[in-house]
């Protein structure tokens, strides 16, 4: 079960796959590689990530053993989003420890990143709704957050679609970029 706060490692108790209409969320797999690395690549999904850099593929198999570690050590995670009908990596929406805002620890923050190809079809919300929904069947977790650099407003308003409300703007310590704080209780 998640708890409160930050969820220690002995904390497992997410579930590792769940379905919504049109997606497939699930733990990642080596073979997500190519298709996560061409969505890492795309300029305009990086732009209001972390620094804006694209990552090339190096560095984002690191990010995806990042993301499996993550699930390893907290029982919960990020899930690679498949595409029900076609079985391709849409991107990603799940949970994760929010480290890189230390003023706002302990949290736990929900978020998103998709292929350009698959922007404006209400997929980002479709899929949060569910990581919500699960959430909140989790006994131990009562808050989620969510952050995004300012500007971001496609992403602003998925916290919003999703019953979240602005919490607190910030500037991000490793990046000096403006952040703003979403949150809701579950
Ligand atoms: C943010 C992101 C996941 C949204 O995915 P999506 O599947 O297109 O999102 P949805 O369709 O569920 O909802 C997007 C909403 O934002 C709105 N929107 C999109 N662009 C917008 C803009 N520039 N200004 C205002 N609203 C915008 C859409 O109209 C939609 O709202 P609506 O349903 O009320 O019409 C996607 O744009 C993405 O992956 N961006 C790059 C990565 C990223 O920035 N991730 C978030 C980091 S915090």
């Amino acid at each position: 079960m998640l708890r409160r706060g930050v969820p220690a490692s002995t904390n497992p108790g997410a579930a590792t796959s769940l379905e919504t209409p049109r997606l497939l969320l699930r733990r990642w797999r080596d073979d997500d590689l190519d298709g996560f690395a061409a969505i890492t690549a795309q300029p305009e999904v990086m732009r209001f990530i972390h620094d804006g850099r694209t990552l090339d593929r190096a560095a984002t198999a690191e990010r995806l053993a990042a993301y499996e570690r993550h699930w390893d050590e907290r029982g919960f995670g990020l899930y690679a989003a498949e595409v029900k009908e076609t079985g391709e990596l849409a991107g990603f929406t799940g949970l994760a420890v929010p480290a890189f805002l230390p003023e706002i620890m302990p949290a736990v923050e929900i978020g998103w990143r998709l292929g350009r190809a698959y922007w404006g079809q209400g997929l980002a919300t479709e899929a949060a709704r569910a990581v919500v929904a699960h959430a909140r069947a989790s006994p131990g977790l009562r808050r989620l957050v969510s952050i995004h650099v300012a500007g971001n407003e496609a992403s602003a308003r998925v916290m919003v679609k999703l019953g979240m409300a602005l919490e607190r703007e910030t500037v991000q310590p490793d990046t000096g970029r403006p952040v703003r704080v979403y949150a809701m209780n579950l």
